[in-house]
Order: C-alpha cells, then sequence, then structure tokens
C-alpha cells in the first residue's frame, strides 16, 4: 500500500519506496539503491592510520545502503584529525583498505572512500607535531597555524591524487574529495578563511582552484589507476562541496552553486552537498534541514548533469523516499540515524522499517563523537 500523501513526512511501515529502492548508476558505478551511507569518522584507526577489525566490524554491520563512503581518510600525516583517523597517505595502508572495500562489496554495496585534509582543524597534539597548514591567518586559525606556500598547495593537490591511487588499487569504486565541514578544502572556497590575495584567492574562481585542482588530479590518478589502466572497471570522482555557511563574510549559496558548476566542469561526477563549516540561514518555512535545501539549489542548477547526494536530518526512509520523489536529490544519505540503528537500510529493503530504532538527535553533539557506547541512549522504534 502506498501513502495517499506521499509529500507528507510522517513514516508509516506501509510505505512502498520505490524510488529509494531504485537502483543508480554514477559514472558507470552501478548503485543498487539510492541510501548512501556518508563518511563518518568512528576513531579506530591503529598506529599510522591502519585500519582495524574494529573498522571492518562497523561496515559489515551497516549493510544495506547502496552505497558507502568510507569515514574521512587522510592524505598526508599533517591533515589528520586525530592519530585515531584512518590514512592513505602510504602504500602500507593500501592492504587495510582493500579489507575494507572487501566487506562493503560483501554486503552488496558500491564502496566509496572519503579523502580528507583538515587544513586548520587540527592541532600539533592530533596530528604528531607537524606544521599546521592554512590558506590563510585569520583570528580564528591556532596560533601555531602557517599559511601555506604554492608549493605546499601543490603538494597537497598531489597527496590527494596518491591517495586516490592507493584507494583505486584497494578496489574502491569511487573517491570523495572532502570539501566541507570547515576543512582543508572548505577553508579554500569560503571567504571567512581565505584571505590570499594569490591566486588561491579572492575571486569565487580563485577560492575553488585548490578543489579544482584536486579534482583534476585525482580524476587523472583514478583514470589511471581505473579503465585502461589496470582494474578495468569503472571508478567515480565525486566532491563532499560544502555549498555554503553562515559565517562572517559568508560563503553564499549562489557562490556554492557557482563553485558546484566548476567541479563539475573540472571531472567532478558526483557531488554529495553539505554546509562549509557551519549551517547557512534557510528560510523558515523550509520544508527540508538547511543542508538538503543546499542540495536542491545545486541540483536544479545543474539540470542533471552529475547525480546529487543530499544529507542532514533524514531519520526514516520516508523522509529519505520523498526527498528523491521531491527532486531535492539523487541519492539520500543517512548518518547519525545509520549509527543509532546500522541496520537502518537493510531493514528498509527488508520492509521492515518500523524495526528501525530511532536517532534522538543528541545535544549539544552525538554521542558517537564523545562516547558511542551510549548510541543509541534508548532503542526507540519509529512511530
Ligand atoms: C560521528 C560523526 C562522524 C562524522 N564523520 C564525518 C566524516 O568523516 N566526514 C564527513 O564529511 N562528515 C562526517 N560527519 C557528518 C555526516 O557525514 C553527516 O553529514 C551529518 O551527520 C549530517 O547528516 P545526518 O543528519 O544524517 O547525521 C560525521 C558526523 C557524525 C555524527
Amino acid at each position: 500500500m502506498r501513502l495517499a500523501n506521499t509529500g507528507g513526512l510522517r513514516h508509516t511501515e506501509t510505505m512502498n519506496y520505490a524510488q529509494l529502492l531504485s537502483p543508480r548508476a554514477v559514472a558507470g558505478v552501478e548503485v543498487p539503491n539510492r541510501i548512501v551511507m556518508p563518511p563518518l569518522v568512528i576513531w579506530q584507526a591503529g598506529l599510522d592510520g591502519l585500519v582495524t577489525e574494529e573498522h571492518l566490524a562497523h561496515y559489515r554491520r551497516s549493510a544495506g545502503p547502496g552505497l558507502v563512503i568510507v569515514e574521512a581518510t587522510a592524505v598526508s600525516p599533517e591533515g589528520r584529525l586525530a592519530a585515531t583517523q584512518i590514512g592513505a597517505w602510504h602504500d602500507g595502508q593500501t592492504e587495510g583498505l582493500f579489507r575494507l572495500a572487501e566487506a562493503i562489496h560483501h554486503s552488496g554495496a558500491s564502496a566509496g572512500i572519503q579523502i580528507h585534509h583538515a587544513g586548520g582543524r587540527t592541532s600539533a597534539e592530533k596530528n604528531g607535531g607537524l606544521p599546521i597548514l592554512v590558506p590563510s591567518i585569520t583570528a580564528k586559525t591556532p596560533a601555531d597555524a602557517h599559511e601555506l606556500t604554492e608549493d605546499q598547495i601543490l603538494g597537497i593537490v598531489t597527496a590527494f591524487a596518491a591517495a586516490a591511487r592507493r584507494c583505486v588499487e584497494a578496489g574502491f569504486d569511487l573517491i570523495e574529495i572532502h570539501g566541507a565541514h570547515g576543512y582543508l578544502g572548505s577553508q579554500f572556497l569560503a571567504p571567512s578563511t581565505n584571505h590570499r590575495t594569490d591566486r588561491w584567492g579572492g575571486s569565487l574562481e580563485n577560492r575553488c582552484r585548490f578543489l579544482v585542482q584536486c579534482v583534476t588530479a585525482v580524476r587523472s590518478a583514478v583514470d589511471a589507476a581505473a579503465p585502461g589502466g589496470g582494474a578495468g572497471r569503472p571508478v567515480a570522482t565525486a566532491v563532499r562541496l560544502g555549498a555554503a555557511d553562515g559565517s562572517d563574510p559568508r560563503l553564499t549559496v549562489e557562490e556554492g552553486v557557482k563553485a558546484a558548476r566548476l567541479l563539475v566542469d573540472a571531472g567532478a561526477e558526483l557531488l554529495h552537498v553539505s554546509h562549509a563549516g557551519s549551517m547557512p540561514a534557510v528560510a523558515k518555512d523550509a520544508r527540508w534541514s538547511p543542508t538538503m535545501e543546499l542540495a536542491r539549489a545545486v541540483r536544479a542548477s545543474l539540470e542533471g548533469a552529475v547525480p546529487v547526494i543530499g544529507v542532514g536530518g533524514i531519520k526514516t526512509p520516508t523522509e529519505a523516499e520523498s526527498a528523491i520523489a521531491e527532486g531535492v536529490c539523487d541519492l539520500v544519505a543517512v548518518g547519525r540515524a545509520m549509527l543509532a540503528d546500522p541496520e537502518w537500510a537493510a531493514k528498509c529493503v527488508a520492509g521492515e522499517a518500523d524495526q528501525i530504532n530511532r536517532c534522538i538527535d543528541c545535544k549539544p553533539r552525538c554521542f558517537h563523537f564523545t562516547d558511542p557506547a551510549k548510541c543509541p541512549p534508548r532503542k526507540r522504534r519509529e512511530k
């Protein structure tokens, strides 16, 4: 039975998730349904950023999404958020990444991985005493941060490409460049963190140059390592784009939409739309969360050039189905709700959505950041 009013956001166990459960190809990569597990760091890396058994168990538990994007994976040691973050900055890390991709494939999903540099959002304590590198020194950058030189910027672009190559060799189907949430890509794009006057700052085109160059470099590394380069299978290049923020001065939605076009022109084959470090304001009567509204704006402007993932506040399969049906996005990422119930997608696929244990939006911060054992605080089923 279908919901009489498919525009409604209330859950019903009788909902038919026809669109959510339909397949979608992303640059030749088959994604069996539109449910995405977005990157969610679990702070379980071993020494030297290696994948551990805890990672394998965590990703095995989360079967059901059509696309699983592995958590932020550092492209260089100084870009780490924490010593417990996994990495792809040397060849010794490839074996663990291979096991991770294999575990995800075993569950029937396509395997993506997010490659990441924290820029100024780290500390010497967290990155092992290495330099903290930022586009510009501002009132908010750590006191011991260094402004990136031209050579250092190009070195990080090369590190993104090398990390992408390792991830393709490890068997991943999609490489997502982290360009959101106030990390290095966002720090370049957002006017509040980029005060440079050279070719990496100023105009939107200049502020977007770092991400554009990352896309170009990653795309060539992927193309060299994948079809014709030996892997013999399609591998997609994606960007998690922080398309706007609420800082002063703001990165506006109009700029985010233009950045999206620049990234697609540079070769990005999927955009995963989020915020650039702080939530942008949305109209009081907005139907969706601020980041979902951003996905809607980006998707509308791209007119189908590439698929768009929407994310932010989705708790129920009914909401996810509505987002696809209304054309907000092509795929829907479900973050905290999937941490609260790793079987969120599996239950949806099995027609048991009423069995999903509900994420209750812990405040001030999701428990998974601080004490995962407390998530979910109590079992609560969808109503
Ligand atoms: C515990 C936790 C870890 C996260 N780790 C990452 C990450 O590694 N990379 C990233 O881009 N976003 C990360 N995020 C953000 C999520 O991917 C997602 O965008 C956010 O939680 C909003 O979606 P939701 O409302 O469905 O949870 C994290 C969020 C949480 C709660």
